[in-house]
């Protein structure tokens, strides 16, 4: 085991379940997550999307069509099949695929059987934190949630992300909740909700690496932002993997933002340490991955 972690803190970095484990069942879905704290997750991720009735789902895409069988049951709505044109009730009669690189057809996983009725359909927002309130309390773990606000910014909806936080019981710093969105709008609403609500969280802006003048920044839906600006309203950065470099992440944690990297895809062990390893060494505070296990084995190795 490495004597120290150059990570911000000093921690081990923290593997985030993107999507639950992903790469293996259907994605954002409660078999998914569940797996993915199986297998070493310290954080589950929830995309979030709101229904046409104004309901809040775990779903990384703003159309139903890549990750679910609505095609088989509806027919198009506005030429489409967006989450915003579907009720609540409608969309909890479909089933999720998987999708991951090695996942299987029939949604198993060796070894795993999840613990409730429904394992593979779209969960509500309040129904993945109900979950992992209940799962922590069970278990006396503290797995943490990193929920993202998806486009477009709609402060209703980043509203009822904190509603839903509060009412679930994740409003302290221990609860470990990282929001994240990749518009620098929503990050500040984000940031100003939480001081609103008197509730403690960490607040990642997503984006991609740019150095512009010879100034770190990150690159979201809404512009360019500097590290100095972000680090204004935020707490950390979640940039793509392939973008970071030794002076990014230290420019970062000069202004005390921590760097988590999106997304690591590996598809064996040998593949998941020449991906990950090197960033690592750099003092990367976590990342996320499809495969919950070949990540947990990187971190744990050292
Ligand atoms: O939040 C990090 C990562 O999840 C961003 O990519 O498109 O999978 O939400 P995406
Ligand atoms: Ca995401």
């Amino acid at each position: 085991h490495a004597a120290t972690w150059n990570t911000l803190t000093g921690e081990a970095p923290v593997v985030v379940a993107h999507r639950g484990a992903s790469g293996y069942l259907p994605e954002e879905t409660l078999g998914s997550y569940e797996l993915a704290i199986q297998l070493g997750a310290d954080y589950i991720e929830p995309d979030v999307q709101m229904t046409s009735d104004g309901e809040l789902v775990a779903m990384h895409d703003a159309t139903l069509t890549r990750t679910t069988n609505v095609a088989d049951l509806f027919a198009p709505r506005n030429d489409g099949y967006r989450v915003g044109d579907f009720t609540l009730a409608e969309i909890k009669q479909l089933t999720v695929k998987p999708t991951g690189a090695l996942s299987r057809p029939d949604s198993t996983y060796p070894g795993f059987t999840p613990s409730m009725a429904d394992p593979y359909t779209v969960p509500t927002l309040d129904e993945v934190l109900g979950f992992l309130k209940d799962f922590n309390t069970a278990n006396g773990t503290s797995v943490g949630v990193y929920p993202e606000s998806k486009h477009p910014f709609d402060s209703e909806k980043n509203g009822k992300i904190i509603a839903s936080l509060k009412n679930n019981g994740f409003t302290a710093a221990a609860d470990k909740v990282i929001l994240q969105s990749f518009a620098h709008q929503t990050i500040s609403d984000l940031t100003s909700l939480l001081d609103t609500n008197g509730m403690e969280a960490e607040v990642a802006q997503l984006g991609s690496v740019r150095l512009e003048d010879g100034v770190y920044g990150v690159n979201g839906t809404d512009g360019f932002n500097t590290l100095e600006t972000i680090a204004g309203v935020a707490t950390g950065v979640g940039v793509g993997y392939t973008g970071i470099t030794e002076a990014f992440i230290q420019a970062a944690h000069g202004f005390g933002l921590t760097v988590h990297a999106y997304t690591f895809r590996p598809q064996t062990e040998e593949e998941a340490f020449s991906m990950i390893q090197p960033l690592l060494d750099w003092g990367l505070d976590g990342f996320f991955t499809d495969y919950t296990d070949l990540g947990r084995t990187v971190v744990d190795a050292q």
